[in-house]
C-alpha cells in the first residue's frame, strides 16, 4: 500500500491486499520484490485506464450481477469472417444489434504469424492487433461503439503460450537465458520423456507430443498444442507479471469479458496431468482479484473444457471467486449426444448437477463455438444404462458424420486417435441438424424437421440460465464450408469446417420467412424477445425438471415471481406425448395457443414454451 496512490484504487487494492500479497507470495516463495513490481504495474493501469472506462466500473460495481440478466445474448465470430477488418464489423453493428446480441466475442485479433497461428491462438505480440484487422486504436473505437449500442466486447486471452515469434521466444531461442526462463527449456529428452508418462495429448494427429527440439537453442521446448505454441512458465513471476499487464492493457482497450484460453493447462508438474492443478486456481484468484481493483467492471470468462467434475471449481468459492462465466460444455456434448441418441436420460442427469449449483454460478449456454465438440460425457452415468465409452463415442461420431444409415447430420471427424477410439466432431449447427443434407436431397419433409431440431436446440440454450451465445452464422442456418479443404493452410484442420465467412446473401434472406434462413433467424428472435420479457427466465429463478413419462422428452420447468414456464422439448424423430397431469391453462409463448398441460403433444424434434401466469388468480 502506498500514500500516493488516490482513494478509489487504494480503497479497492485495500480489500485485497491480505489475500493477494498471501497467495502470491505462497506461490512465488516470498518474492517481495517481484510483489512490488506486480502491485505498481496494477497502479499504472488504473492510472491508465480512460475515465469513461472508469464511469462504466463504478454502475457495474453498483449492480454486479449485470452479466446475469436475462436479455443478455451472445454472438462469437472471427473478425475477418464476419466483416474482414475491424472497422468493417464497427460498419456491422447494426445487423448484430438487430441480431438482439448485446455480447460481442471477437475471436483472436492480436498479432500472430500466418500459417502458425492457430485461428490466432498463437500470439506474437500481445500489443497489437494483426495489420489486416486494424490497430489497436480501431479496437478501442469499435469497442467504444459497442458500448454506445449498450453490446459488451468479449475477446481472448491466450496466455497458456506465446507463439514462437513472440519476443520472448526469439530472444530465448537465440540463448538468452532469462528468457529461456519463461519457458519450460530441457537440455536433452530425459524430462520430456518423463512428462510424457503422464500428460495427455491435445491433438494426437495434428500435433502428436507435448515437446518439440529447437534446433537454434539446442534444447527441447514445451509445447501443448501446436510446435510453435510455447507454454509459458507460470512459475517464474516475471511471465505472470507481464501477462497480467497485457491482460489489463487489452481491459483498457474497452475489452469486458477476457476469455481465459485453455487457462487449466497454465501449471505444470512432472509426474501429472499439467491440467487444472491446484496453482491454476490460485492464478485465477490473483487474475480476479488483479481485475476487481483495476477494472472490476470486466468478467473473466474461463475456457474450461474438461471433464464434468472439475469446470465447476473454477467459479471458486462464495469468498474467493475466481472466473465469472463459464461454458457449459458438458451440457454442450450431452445435447448433441441426445440429438443423435434420441435419450433424453444422460441429459436429465446433467441438468440435475447443472441445476444443484449455486444459482449465482452463470454458464455461456452454446449449442457449438470455433472448436471441436469432444464427448466430455459423464460415463460412469451412460455405464449405467449399458453403454461403453469407445463404441458409443464411435456410434456418436457415425450418426452425426453421417456415415449411419438415415443419419442426416454432416459433421467430420477431428483428431481421430485410433489408439483410444477418441474421435471428436466439427461441424455447424445447421450441417448437424441436416438442413445441409436436406437442401442438397430436395426433401421437404426432411428440410422441415432439420428446420425443427435446429430451433429446438436453440430454444434449449435459451431456457437455461445463463447467457446463450450463438456462433455467427448460425442464426441464418449457415452451412459448414468446405473451401478450407483446398487451403494449404488450414485443410489439415477441419476445426475450419465450421469457420466460414459469413455469407451475407444468405443473411439477405433472414427477411423471407418461407426460407430455412428466416425461419432460423425469426425462431431465434422470438426466442429472444420472450426470454427477456418473462421473469420466468431469470437467472434466479427456480428450475426443475418434471418427469414426463416419455425417454424422448425432456422437460425444464422455471419458476419467478408468479410465473411458471414450461419447456418441453422432443427429441424424438416421430411425434410424442408429454404427461405432465398439470390442469393448470398454459399460453404457448411461441404461437400464443392456450390450453391446459396434462398432455402436450409435440411433433417430432418440436419444443413448447408454456407460460402460466400465477398474479391474475386468488
Ligand atoms: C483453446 C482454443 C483453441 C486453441 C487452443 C490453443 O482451446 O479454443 O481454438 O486451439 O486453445 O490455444
Amino acid at each position: 500500500m502506498k500514500n500516493c496512490w488516490k482513494a478509489e484504487f487504494a480503497s479497492r487494492f485495500r480489500r485485497h491486499e491480505d489475500e493477494l500479497k498471501w497467495l502470491y507470495c505462497e506461490l512465488y516463495h516470498s518474492d517481495e520484490k517481484a510483489y512490488g513490481r506486480f502491485a505498481d504495474m496494477l497502479y499504472r493501469l488504473w492510472e491508465e485506464r480512460p475515465e469513461k472506462l472508469k464511469a462504466m466500473d463504478r454502475d457495474r460495481e453498483d449492480s454486479p450481477g449485470w452479466y446475469r440478466e436475462r436479455s443478455l445474448v451472445g454472438m462469437q465470430m472471427y473478425v475477418q469472417a464476419f466483416a474482414g477488418n475491424l472497422q468493417g464489423v464497427r460498419k456491422k453493428l447494426d445487423y448484430v444489434a438487430e441480431c438482439g446480441v448485446n455480447y460481442l466475442h471477437l475471436m483472436p485479433l492480436l498479432e500472430s504469424p500466418k500459417g502458425r497461428s492457430d485461428g490466432g491462438y498463437a500470439v506474437s505480440d500481445f500489443r497489437r492487433v494483426q495489420p489486416e484487422l486494424g490497430t489497436m486504436e480501431d479496437l478501442f473505437a469499435l469497442a467504444d461503439a459497442c458500448h454506445e449500442k449498450g453490446i459488451a466486447v468479449c475477446l481472448d486471452f491466450v496466455m497458456n503460450h506465446t507463439s514462437e515469434d513472440h519476443e520472448w521466444a526469439r530472444r530465448a531461442r537465440s540463448g538468452e537465458k532469462e528468457y529461456q526462463d519463461r519457458y519450460f527449456f530441457y537440455d536433452g529428452w530425459t524430462i520430456p520423456a518423463a512428462f510424457e508418462q503422464t500428460v495427455p495429448q491435445v491433438f494426437p494427429a495434428t500435433a502428436p507430443g507435448n515437446f518439440t527440439w529447437c534446433e537454434e537453442a539446442k534444447k527441447v521446448v514445451m509445447t501443448t498444442f501446436y510446435p510453435y505454441q510455447w507454454d509459458l512458465n507460470y512459475a517464474n513471476p516475471a511471465v505472470f507479471n507481464d501477462m497480467t499487464d497485457c491482460m489489463l492493457n487489452l481491459c483498457n482497450h474497452g475489452v469486458d469479458v477476457i476469455r481465459l484460453d485453455a487457462v487449466p493447462y497454465i501449471w505444470k508438474a512432472l509426474g501429472t496431468s499439467c491440467r487444472n492443478l491446484k496453482q491454476v486456481h490460485t492464478l485465477v484468484r490473483m487474475l480476479r482479484m488483479a481485475c476487481e481493483i483495476v477494472c472490476p467492471g470486466t468478467l473473466l470468462l474461463g475456457e474450461v473444457v474438461m471433464e464434468p467434475s472439475k469446470v465447476a471449481p473454477y467459479f471458486g468459492t462464495e469468498d474467493k471467486p475466481e472466473c465469472h462465466l463459464l461454458y457449459n460444455v458438458t451440457t454442450m456434448a450431452t445435447l448433441w449426444h441426445t440429438a443423435a441418441t434420441r435419450d433424453v436420460r444422460l441429459l436429465r442427469h446433467q441438468l440435475q448437477q447443472v441445476f444443484a449449483l449455486p444459482r449465482n454460478r452463470a454458464f455461456l449456454n452454446y449449442l457449438r463455438c470455433h472448436d471441436d465438440i469432444g464427448w466430455g460425457l459423464d460415463f460412469d452415468f451412460l455405464r449405467s444404462l449399458g453403454q461403453t465409452e469407445v463404441p458409443h463415442k464411435r456410434y456418436l461420431n457415425d450418426y452425426l458424420t453421417g456415415k449411419w444409415p438415415g443419419s442426416p447430420a454432416r459433421g467430420e471427424l477431428y483428431n481421430d486417435d485410433p489408439r483410444l477410439g477418441d474421435a471428436r466432431l466439427c461441424g455447424a449447427t445447421a450441417s448437424l441438424c441436416g438442413i445441409e443434407s436436406a437442401r442438397e436431397s430436395g426433401g421437404k419433409a426432411a428440410m422441415a424437421d432439420a428446420i425443427r431440431l435446429d430451433e429446438m436446440l436453440h430454444a434449449f440454450i435459451f431456457t437455461l440460465s445463463g447467457v446463450p451465445v450463438l456462433y455467427s452464422g448460425d442464426e441464418i442456418a449457415q452451412e459448414n464450408d468446405n473451401a478450407y479443404r483446398s487451403d494449404p493452410l488450414k485443410k489439415e484442420d477441419s476445426r475450419y469446417l465450421h469457420r466460414g465467412n459469413m455469407d451475407w446473401k444468405k443473411a439477405a434472406l433472414r427477411k423471407k420467412k418461407t426460407t430455412p434462413e428466416g425461419k432460423i433467424f425469426s425462431a431465434i428472435r422470438r426466442l429472444e424477445q420472450a426470454r427477456a420479457a418473462h421473469l420466468a427466465f431469470d437467472a434466479d429463478a427456480d428450475v426443475w425438471l418434471p418427469d414426463t413419462g416419455s425417454d424422448q422428452v425432456l422437460c425444464i420447468g422455471r419458476y419467478c415471481g408468479g410465473e411458471q414456464v414450461l419447456a418441453l422439448f422432443n427429441f424424438g424423430d416421430t411425434e410424442q406425448t408429454a404427461w405432465l397431469r398439470d390442469e393448470k391453462i398454459y399460453t404457448d409463448l411461441m404461437d400464443g395457443s392456450r390450453g391446459d398441460a396434462g398432455k402436450v403433444v409435440l411433433p417430432p424434434h418440436g419444443f413448447r414454451w408454456l407460460l402460466h401466469d400465477f398474479s391474475g388468480e386468488e
